[in-house]
């Protein structure tokens, strides 16, 4: 832990990235593991473009009931904490692949959404997109202003390629990152589980805080088998200590 600390205090430049796992601890289930979504749902069904297409209302059902989930739950002490963090670096860029906004509400300020946020919708057709915190009527699906196309969720679905400027401001921040921390994510769903490896390859210490093995934790500098939610305020409290010392 003291080398991990020691390295912490002198670099400049942190990237993080987050997975389902940082807001496990706020009541988020997570996607894989025993407990998690893909488990009990068919994904093909609920976030695809072609489920979308075939069922809308499935679609929309599924994602008001991710929504009001998301609207009763509260960032956990491994947010505020990543918001703490964030202060300490000349350059922090936290990339996440969370869609609940969570990051946002503990109030770190430079946040990359890799897979959209379920507060926003966009058009189908134009993409326009539009801030939506209410629920859509499943059996009565809004359609865009502007073009009249309709209106889903402004999700990543499988299959869908990410926004083009925010992957490749991810992919620029990575290769810059002289310190890159891989938290709560399973490190399987591309093209998120390559900046990892890419912050390696580019010279980064990378550490990973997980309650599980990943496939990049072989690769990893520091492996913490740890809850994100009790091991980064810990560390926070560790870190500002050994200032107060120095
Ligand atoms: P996963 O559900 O695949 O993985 C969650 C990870 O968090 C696992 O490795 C767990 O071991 C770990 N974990 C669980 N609780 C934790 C805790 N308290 N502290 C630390 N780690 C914990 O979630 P993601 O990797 O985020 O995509 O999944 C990636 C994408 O797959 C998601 O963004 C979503 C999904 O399909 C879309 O919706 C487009």
């Amino acid at each position: 832990m003291e080398e991990f600390l020691n390295i912490l205090l002198n670099c400049n430049n942190c990237v993080v990235l987050t997975g389902a796992g940082i807001s496990a601890e706020s009541g988020v289930p997570t996607f894989r593991g025993k407990e998690g979504l893909w488990g009990k749902l068919k994904p093909e069904e609920l976030a695809t473009m072609d489920a979308f297409i075939a069922n809308p209302k499935v679609v929309w059902e599924w994602y008001n009931w991710r929504r009001d989930l998301i609207n009763k739950v509260r960032p956990n002490p491994g947010h505020f904490a990543l918001t703490e963090l964030e202060k300490r670096f000349d350059s922090f860029t936290l990339i996440t692949q969370n869609v609940d906004g969570l990051h946002e509400k503990a109030g770190t300020k430079n946040i990359l959404e890799l897979h959209g946020n379920v507060y926003r919708n966009k058009c189908l057709d134009c993409q326009q997109i539009f801030i939506e915190s209410d629920d859509i009527d499943p059996a009565n699906i809004p359609t865009c202003n502007y073009c009249g196309g309709k209106i889903r969720p402004d999700i990543v679905w499988f299959g869908e390629m990410l926004d083009e400027d925010i992957i490749q401001e991810a992919f620029y921040v990575t290769e810059q990152a002289d310190l890159f921390l891989s938290i709560g994510t399973s490190a399987l769903v591309h093209p998120a589980a390559s900046l990892p490896v890419i912050a390696k390859q580019h010279g980064a210490t990378l550490v990973e805080i997980n309650i599980d093995e990943t496939p990049i934790s072989s690769l990893s500098d520091f492996n913490w088998k740890s809850k994100a939610g009790e091991f980064l305020p810990e560390l926070c409290e560790k870190l500002n200590r050994k200032v107060c010392l120095n």
